[in-house]
């Protein structure tokens, strides 16, 4: 069964980026520079997959106030945005940069498409505001809605990087977090029947700069960086998503014990 969602983020949505950027601001970067690192990272990730963004129908899942689309629209074939929060998607859909992004709402539980209809669903900081007892079904249905050999990308807070479980003890809407390791995640990816392609921890220096980027890349193995990504693909042919999940030992207890950090 799947928990009905509550809208929270309607309560945040008119100030979203206003509040994030006083917890980030320690850093001494904006909230923009954050969005662009993940942004690049995507489209940088996705082409070094043999993947052609430009031809690509996307879904952004819990795109919020469609910060990320503003960047994304020029680099991608077709996006569409989905949330839960009807005031967040009414501010990204006033955006003029993204004038051409398909938005929906919907309650959560099974997304409004047919099967088979993106070439990528991603969902950015999205996951730890899911219900822990809902993630294997969010995770079947991204794989449902993507077409054979299409991407699911997550992107997630490190719950073992101390900076973002500082930053996540300080956000209001983060009071309800479930913060889940990339060896979870991975789990649910392949419970879904996913096939993992990449896993990278990123964020690590909160600057630009190819050099910087160089060592994140050689770093992205280890759980150093404020946050991580799995992009996983879903097998072109014999499809079979597995309904009764077997996660590892490890990543049964880890699911069991997620910790959540209350403020
Ligand atoms: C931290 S915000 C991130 C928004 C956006 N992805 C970004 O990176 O700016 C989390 C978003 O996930 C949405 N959300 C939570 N549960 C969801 C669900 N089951 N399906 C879709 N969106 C959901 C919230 O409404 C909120 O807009």
């Amino acid at each position: 069964m799947v928990t009905q969602m509550t809208s929270e983020f309607d309560a945040y949505a008119s100030d979203y980026r206003e509040r994030i950027e006083r917890i980030v601001g320690f850093s001494g970067r904006s909230h923009q520079f954050f969005v662009e690192t993940k942004v690049n990272h995507l489209l940088e990730t996705l082409t070094s997959l043999g993947a052609v963004p430009k031809q690509m129908r996307m879904l952004d899942l819990g795109c919020g106030t469609g910060e990320t689309d503003s960047l994304l629209v020029p680099h991608v074939g077709e996006l569409h945005g989905l949330d839960i929060s009807a005031a967040s998607i009414a501010i990204a859909g006033q955006r003029p940069e993204n004038a051409s992004v398909r938005y929906a709402t919907y309650p959560g539980g099974q997304l409004p498409y047919e099967n088979d209809t993106f070439d990528a669903v991603f969902a950015i900081t999205v996951l730890h505001h899911v219900p822990r007892g809902d993630w294997t079904r969010f995770f079947q249905e991204m794989t449902r809605v993507i077409k054979p050999g299409g991407f699911v990308i997550l992107y997630e807070h490190n719950p073992f990087n101390p900076l973002t479980r500082w930053v996540v003890s300080r956000c209001e809407f983060d009071r309800e977090a479930v913060l889940l390791s990339a060896r979870t995640a991975q789990g649910l990816y392949r419970t879904a029947g996913l096939r993992i392609e990449q896993v990278a921890h990123l964020l690590l220096f909160p600057w630009q700069g190819a050099w910087l980027r160089r060592v994140e890349r050689a770093l992205q193995n280890l759980p150093l960086g404020a946050q991580y990504t799995v992009i996983g693909r879903k097998p072109a042919v014999g499809h079979e998503p597995r309904t009764t999940s077997a996660p590892t030992v490890a990543e049964f207890s880890e699911l069991l014990n997620a910790k959540s950090f209350d403020s």
